[in-house]
């Protein structure tokens, strides 16, 4: 009795392998995340994130132009704002000369197609590193959404093209939408973090920002009043369905790996473009094994990127972006 059916038939060489592979990697998947710092001449290698840095802005502007190069069309960025300038209501955040507004400018400066994108929450620029204003031993929602607000605005302004709040603060898409829409900004998109889950996976960009929640009384220690549970699935599509009705263009699940479920679970129910962001501790730890000769780096670095897109990843953040564009150029 021998099989009538024999699937292995279409793995028997590469050409057949690849004529019938469903998933490709291109570099028109990657949203690049790059981290900026105040200074001169400033390349610095975060340490939890090894071969990644924050740069200064005449740096970044060589990295942008090193990424156009290359095909990644589309950056998210993120700054390491100094101690003096935090405090409790992320004030600096809409300082019109602040450092992600001239970020902002430096791109568009020396790419002007480059699609920029920046991440609005208070953390980087909190005295406490929370998403949110703190009161009384507690994150408040809606005098932060004012505040992301603001910040959003300030961002357009400076020729962001998306903004990208992370903060998961309730109806902050919408207050933010309203905010850009009254001043104009009416094409200016916003890629929400929709299902982004209190992980501890994000150690290695706490490092990078130094943006971790302080270690004080009357500060909460983590962020589990607002970023979402890891074990719920269902909470998923109820926060998604809501920022979409807020007015998202993009959705996000956040971090990567572990929540490809949710990935699938929101493509199949939204029509709304699907970004997923593989995030810091996702990199470390291939990082750190590869420098262990634990792991094969480049085999299980595309292993992942593919599994994210076939779990249905339209858009894919990643530190990986420039080596597997290197990797499959
Ligand atoms: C800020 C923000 C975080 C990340 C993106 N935006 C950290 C956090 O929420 O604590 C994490 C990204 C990463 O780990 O790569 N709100």
């Amino acid at each position: 009795m021998f099989p009538i059916r024999r699937n292995r038939r279409l793995r028997t060489n590469e050409a057949i392998r690849s004529l019938v592979r469903e998933t490709y990697i291109t570099p028109n998947d990657f949203l690049v995340p790059l981290f900026v710092v105040e200074g001169k001449g400033v390349k610095e290698e975060i340490a939890s994130m090894p071969n990644y840095y924050r740069y200064s802005l005449e740096l970044l502007k060589d990295e942008v132009k090193t990424l156009w190069s290359l095909g990644l069309k589309s950056v998210l960025l993120f700054v390491k704002v100094e101690d003096v300038l935090k405090d409790n209501k992320g004030t600096e955040a809409w300082n019109p000369n602040g450092l992600m507004q001239r970020a902002i400018k430096a791109v568009k400066d020396v790419c002007p197609d480059m699609l920029v994108m920046t991440d609005v929450a208070l953390d980087p620029y909190s005295s406490y590193g929370h998403d949110g204003i703190v009161e009384g031993g507690k994150i408040i929602n809606d005098a932060t959404v004012e505040a992301l607000a603001e910040m959003s605005l300030s961002h357009a302004e400076a020729g962001a093209n998306f903004v990208a709040p992370s903060d998961m603060m309730d109806g902050r898409i919408l207050g933010i939408r309203e905010a850009l829409d009254q001043s104009n900004f009416i094409d200016t998109g916003i890629m929400s973090y929709s299902a982004k889950y209190a992980s501890a996976f994000y150690g290695p960009f706490r490092d990078a920002l130094d943006s971790a929640p302080v270690d004080m009384v009357d500060v909460p220690k983590d962020k589990k009043t607002y970023q979402m549970d890891f074990a719920n699935r269902d909470e998923a599509i109820k926060e998604t369905e809501m920022d979409i009705n807020e007015g998202a263009d993009i959705v996000m699940v956040k971090p990567g790996l572990c929540y490809l479920d949710i990935v699938r679970d929101i493509k199949n129910t939204f029509d709304v473009p699907l970004a997923v962001y593989q995030v810091s501790g996702e990199y470390a730890m291939l990082k750190a094994a590869a420098e262990k000769g634990w792991l094969d780096h480049d085999a299980v670095m595309m292993e992942q990127v593919t599994s994210i897109k076939r779990a249905g990843a339209d858009i894919i953040a990643s530190y990986f972006a420039k080596d597997v564009v290197k990797l499959i150029s």
